[in-house]
């Protein structure tokens, strides 16, 4: 019988239906949470991540901007609207979208970034905390990946987590927040030599590697929680993760497809990093 599906569209409609009820608690106390959103140059998959992070602030309630700047702006004008963003006050969450242009240098706009209002959670004070396990704000996508596990009814104590990736956005922090949750972790990466056998000794599998398709039904130990993090375009134009869902849904436990799995969470907790930054700015629990 085919594996039950972790729906993270449906996860990702009841936390914003959360958020909307918080927020609205929030703005009785008056408090908007607020969140720009900083779009330098044109790439198409970027403006279409912006455009959603916007409309999803505007059916929340939130306070919205959205900068866009012409791809040529200099790194010295993007570190002034930065630093104007730090100081304003309706703006709670500041996210310049990546990649940027060439000629910038992404660590640096980063690092500008007040550690506050950093709800990508990529400044390099919020990644310290996460490794000490100190509070902070969380990467979207990994707190994702947990939120989804959790709300699956699937505890992580005392299981093997096996990671594929090793990013700074994706698969470092994922392991981390795995290992919060008490989970024993491995993370595989391109050079892994015996990446196969590791991963089939998996009860949970996290696979971010970036290869449509790469993990088949071989690589899975029957049961096991498979968190596809892919986002594949192929040649047809369609998407497809980095499981190949057809074949692994025979064998795995609870998986997520591509897309509306993972993909739905990523902007939710964004969402909720601004809610959360939102709260801490006005000296609310
Ligand atoms: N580009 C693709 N994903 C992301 C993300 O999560 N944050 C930012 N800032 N840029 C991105």
């Amino acid at each position: 019988m085919a594996a039950p599906i972790i729906n993270g569209k449906q996860v990702s409609q009841e936390i914003l239906g959360d958020i909307a009820k918080e927020t609205a608690k929030l703005k009785e106390q008056g408090v908007q949470p607020g969140l720009a959103v900083v779009l330098v140059g044109e790439d198409p998959a970027s403006q279409v991540y912006v455009r959603s992070k916007e409309k999803t602030c505007l059916d929340l309630g939130y306070h919205s901007e959205v900068h866009r700047l012409p791809a040529e702006t200099s790194q010295e004008d993007l570190l002034s609207l930065v630093a104007e963003l730090n100081a304003k006050q309706e703006v709670h969450g500041i996210l310049v979208q990546l990649p940027l242009p060439a000629h910038m240098d992404e660590k640096a706009v980063i690092n500008a970034i007040a550690v506050e209002k950093d709800v990508d959670g990529f400044h390099p004070i919020n990644v310290g905390n996460l490794v000490i396990g100190d509070d902070s704000l969380l990467p979207c996508t990994p707190a994702g990946v947990i939120e989804l596990i959790k709300r699956a009814g699937i505890d992580c104590a005392g299981k093997h987590a096996v990671v594929i990736g090793r990013s700074n956005i994706v698969g470092k922090p994922v392991s981390l927040l795995l290992q919060r949750e008490n989970a024993t972790v491995t993370m595989c990466h391109s050079r892994t030599a015996n990446m196969k056998e590791l991963c089939k000794q998996a009860d949970i599998l996290v696979v971010a590697i970036g290869r449509p398709k790469f993990v088949d039904a071989s690589f899975v130990k029957p049961g096991a929680v498979v968190i596809d993090v892919g986002v594949n375009r192929l040649d047809n134009g369609k998407l497809a993760g980095d499981v190949d869902f057809e074949s692994v849904q025979e064998v795995s436990g609870p998986i997520t497809p591509v897309p509306g799995g993972v993909g739905p969470m990523t902007i939710t907790m964004l969402m909720q990093n601004t809610l959360i930054a939102a709260r801490r700015a006005s000296g609310l629990k």
